[in-house]
């Protein structure tokens, strides 16, 4: 019998990369992003076209992609707050684009600066431009599982804004817990409850592991039949304007996990391993203050 097969989105070059306190050089992104192709990795989330003002870590963004190897068969994807996003991205030639909406109006406010349902006006001119380019269009929601602001947010909450998304055009919508503070009951019932309106095929998991249960949630998702799932090399990660939000789960352990498990994720621990020592290397160095523009690329 043919195992299940999960697959993993990769966002450390992203996700992992966006909230360093030290500009991390195009080089070490670069060959990170080589280095989780070559493990097996095929859909990488490799940068975001937001503002450089509000995520200065990203504004390489363009430079990065100039370099990336051909991905045939996977996808890089970037996030677009916006149509001046959007262009940009498709400019670069991203293979996909997402667009990031929160469950909780306060993120909202804090992360892109404007309401959830100006989020969703704004995203739709987004989706139309994408579906006209015939570029893959993704989305987020943000705080699934609870707000660094708000606090606690309703399964429905969570549910309304992964139905505009999907009705606006994204093939997969994936629930951030942005903090990392859900439990397995709790991951259990927003799932339950974007299911009710989204094909469950179509949902992703996106956990940072701040308390250490991601992997937990994530065993719990995949029981409702879960079958994609966000991770990060070296448990990279955060988001700028969510206090108290450190790595997202280490795709290494996600990996891990799951061929325990008996799932199929076509990826190379060993590769893998290398991508993450190389990964960790370079940060040490750069926040070190150390020249890396001869760090092995
Ligand atoms: P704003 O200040 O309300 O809007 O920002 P604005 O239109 O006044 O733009 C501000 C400045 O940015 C202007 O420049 C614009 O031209 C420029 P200035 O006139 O001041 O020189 N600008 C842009 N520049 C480049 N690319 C663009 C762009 N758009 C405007 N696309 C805005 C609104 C949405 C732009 C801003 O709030 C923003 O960029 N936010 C992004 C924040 C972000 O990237 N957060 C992290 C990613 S989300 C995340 O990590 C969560 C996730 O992982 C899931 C989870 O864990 O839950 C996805
Ligand atoms: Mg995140």
């Amino acid at each position: 019998m043919t195992a299940r097969r999960v697959r993993i989105v990769e966002v450390g070059p992203r996700d992992g990369l966006q909230n360093e306190p030290v500009a991390v050089p195009t080089d070490v992104k670069v060959g990170l992003i080589e280095r989780l192709l070559a493990a097996g990795l095929t859909s990488i989330e490799v940068g975001s076209f937001v503002s450089p003002a509000w995520v200065p870590q990203m504004a390489d963004t363009p430079a990065v992609m100039a370099r990336l190897p051909p991905n045939p068969g996977g996808r890089y994807s970037v996030l677009v707050p916006n149509l001046r996003g959007f262009e940009a991205a498709r400019a670069a030639g991203a293979g996909e684009v997402a667009i990031f909406a929160s469950a909780s109006e306060a993120f909202s406010r804090a992360n892109i600066n404007c309401s959830i349902a100006e989020s969703l006006d704004r995203f739709a001119p987004v989706a139309e431009a994408a579906r006209a380019a015939a570029i893959p269009l993704r989305g987020y929601v943000s705080c699934v599982l609870g707000c660094p602001y708000e606090g606690m947010v309703m399964p429905q909450a969570v549910a309304e804004v992964a139905r505009r998304l999907v009705a606006l055009g994204c093939h997969e919508v994936s629930l951030g817990d942005t903090i990392g503070v859900g439990t397995p009951d709790q991951a259990r019932a927003c799932i339950a409850a974007v299911a009710a309106v989204v094909p469950v095929e179509r949902i992703a998991l996106h956990c940072h592991d701040t308390q250490g249960r991601a992997l937990d949630n994530i065993r719990a998702c995949l029981d409702l039949g879960v079958g994609v799932v966000d991770a990060a090399v070296a448990g990279l990660g955060g988001c700028p304007y969510a206090p108290g939000a450190p790595g997202n789960v280490a795709t290494e352990a996600v990996a891990a996990m799951l061929d325990a498990a008996g799932l199929a994720t076509g990826v190379d621990p060993a590769r893998l391993a290398e991508a993450g020592a190389f990964v960790t290397g370079a940060l040490a160095r750069v926040r070190a203050g150390a020249d890396v523009s001869a760090f092995p690329g």
